[in-house]
């Protein structure tokens, strides 16, 4: 029986736990033995590799995070970690390795695969959205529903207030979810690294804005911008708007799965599991144009991923300081 194993290794998402529960399901219906790593790289390396059963995966498909724990493994980026950890796979005759990470996670198993002949697939997971060579990565669309529900809760308060709040989402140095969020709830501003835009050009349009009754804001801005406080204090000092930074952190990552993600979690699990089965072993699943299709580890891990050019074009539009409506 072909042995097959699952891990978790950086950020985690919702849709995890979906992922998992196809898995399981998958590998015994495609006639394969499947086992977890808990804790990531990490736990390849401490041997924590389980058979996984049915009953491990009853009910979590509505719970965010991932049962089987996830890591980020500084001991992995060294060859001689990743030989224990080929070595533990092999004792236990696994062959296939499924990793859902991003792609700091696919440059190791990059390395990995070409020293250990494991055969690998990856499935893009972070809520980031910035792996190269996919459109969509598992936990995004959870990850954008928990930044609108809170900018529509935050937006309830500025207005009752008087206030200019400056929203900050994560994203390390990829502005999608501060671009996506800030269109689809109606924010004056989105600050992202991919549109450099000066606050200062929207003074004479605010102060009009302002004078004709507008009495609140609402900012986005990127994490890898790292001026939230700085734009706040403008709206203070140059508009004399009393403000707020919310940094929405770590909520962004949790939360009960949407369907999309529990959807996305199963479509991209067949797709790895029946890949590996037809022999390409050094791929990851990515989905672009609304297709799923296979790229090497290679191409997705040491290329930088650019944001949609369609999205930019909306952004530019809609944030430009030039389009601000008097
Ligand atoms: O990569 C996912 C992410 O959530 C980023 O958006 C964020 O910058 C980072 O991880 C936070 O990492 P940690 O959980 O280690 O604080």
């Amino acid at each position: 029986m072909d042995k097959i194993a699952i891990l978790c290794s950086g950020g985690d998402v919702s849709g995890m736990n979906s992922a998992l529960k196809r898995f399981v399901e998958y590998a015994y219906a495609k006639n394969m033995q499947p086992y977890f790593v808990y804790n990531g790289y990490e736990g390849l390396i401490d041997n924590r590799i389980v058979e996984a059963h049915f009953a491990d995966v009853a009910g979590i498909m509505t719970r965010g995070g991932t049962k089987i724990k996830s890591a980020r493994s500084a001991r992995f980026k060294e060859p001689s970690y990743r030989a224990i950890a080929a070595e533990n796979l092999r004792q236990k005759g696994i062959t296939k390795l499924i990793v859902l990470g991003g792609d700091g996670s696919f440059r190791g198993m990059e390395r990995f695969h070409h020293e250990s002949g494991i055969a690998f697939c990856g499935i893009p997971s972070t809520i980031d959205n910035d792996i190269n060579g996919t459109d969509y990565c598992l936990g995004v669309d959870t990850a954008l529903n928990v930044i609108k529900n809170a900018i529509d809760s935050i937006r309830d308060t500025a207005s009752s207030f008087r206030r200019a709040f400056v929203i900050e989402t994560m994203g390390r140095d990829c502005g999608y979810l501060a671009l996506v969020s800030a269109i689809t709830s109606g924010a004056e501003v989105c600050l992202i690294p991919e549109i450099p835009i000066d606050i200062h050009e929207y003074k004479g349009c605010f102060e009009s804005q302002i004078r004709k009754g507008r009495d609140y804001f609402i900012v986005v801005v990127s994490e890898g911008l790292k001026n939230a406080p700085e734009i706040a204090r403008w709206f203070e000092e140059e508009l004399g708007f009393e403000s707020r930074v919310s940094v929405l952190g770590h909520i962004q990552r949790g939360g009960n799965p949407s369907v999309y993600d529990r959807l996305m979690a199963y479509k991209f699990v067949t797709h790895a599991i029946d890949t590996l089965l037809t022999g390409n072993n050094n791929s990851v699943v990515c989905y672009t144009k609304s297709h799923f299709n296979f790229r090497t580890i290679a191409e997705v891990a040491f290329n930088k991923y650019v944001l949609d050019e369609d999205l930019l074009i909306l952004g530019r539009e809609q944030f430009a300081p030039s389009h601000c409506q008097m």
